[in-house]
């Protein structure tokens, strides 16, 4: 019993002293003339989905959850957006090459297609990032269609 105390001591003061390692929540301002749905005037529906299941991890208006104000899960929240926006950030698509573009939207197609993104672990708590079959059909159609018109 001494140990178990002990260890449900030592436990709750880790717990404690981690809350005030900080993580950087803020975001960067977004410019509009580069951003993917002002660039693209998205549909409404498009729009809808993209805020909905990308933007959180994959543009500079992420919007965090409760949950990411408590450590642990605030360091795996802000690593999963750091690398999202590394690999692909919709906020400054106006920037990106033509290649990137076009990488970028075959790999969004293929991502959908075989349900890796959104990312699993954030549908879980992501009810508008519950993507549909028809979801999933209308943002693979939309992005095939900006590769074939090339309009990256
Ligand atoms: C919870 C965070 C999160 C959400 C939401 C999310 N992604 Fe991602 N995405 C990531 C992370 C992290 C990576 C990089 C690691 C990996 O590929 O698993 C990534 C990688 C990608 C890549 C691959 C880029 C490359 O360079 O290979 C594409 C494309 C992508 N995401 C598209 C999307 C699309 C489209 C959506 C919405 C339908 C979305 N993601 C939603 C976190 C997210």
């Amino acid at each position: 019993m001494k140990t178990f105390k002990k260890i449900l001591f030592w436990s709750l003061v880790t717990f404690t002293v981690i809350q005030f390692i900080p993580t950087d929540k803020s975001n960067k301002p977004v410019d509009h003339k580069i951003n993917f749905i002002d660039l693209k005037k998205t549909p409404p529906k498009v729009t809808e989905l993209l805020k909905g299941a990308c933007y959180d991890c994959h543009s500079d208006e992420t919007v965090y959850p409760k949950y990411a104000y408590i450590a642990p899960f605030s360091w795996s929240v802000k690593s999963h957006v750091n690398e999202g926006r590394e690999h692909l950030n919709f906020s400054v698509w106006g920037k990106y090459n033509d290649n990137l573009k076009k990488s970028m939207l075959e790999k969004s197609v293929q991502t959908i297609e075989d349900h890796s993104m959104p990312f699993p672990g954030y549908v879980v708590y992501h009810e508008k990032a519950n993507l549909r079959k028809a979801d999933r059909a209308l943002l693979i159609q939309y992005f095939e269609g900006l590769l074939k018109s090339k309009a990256y």
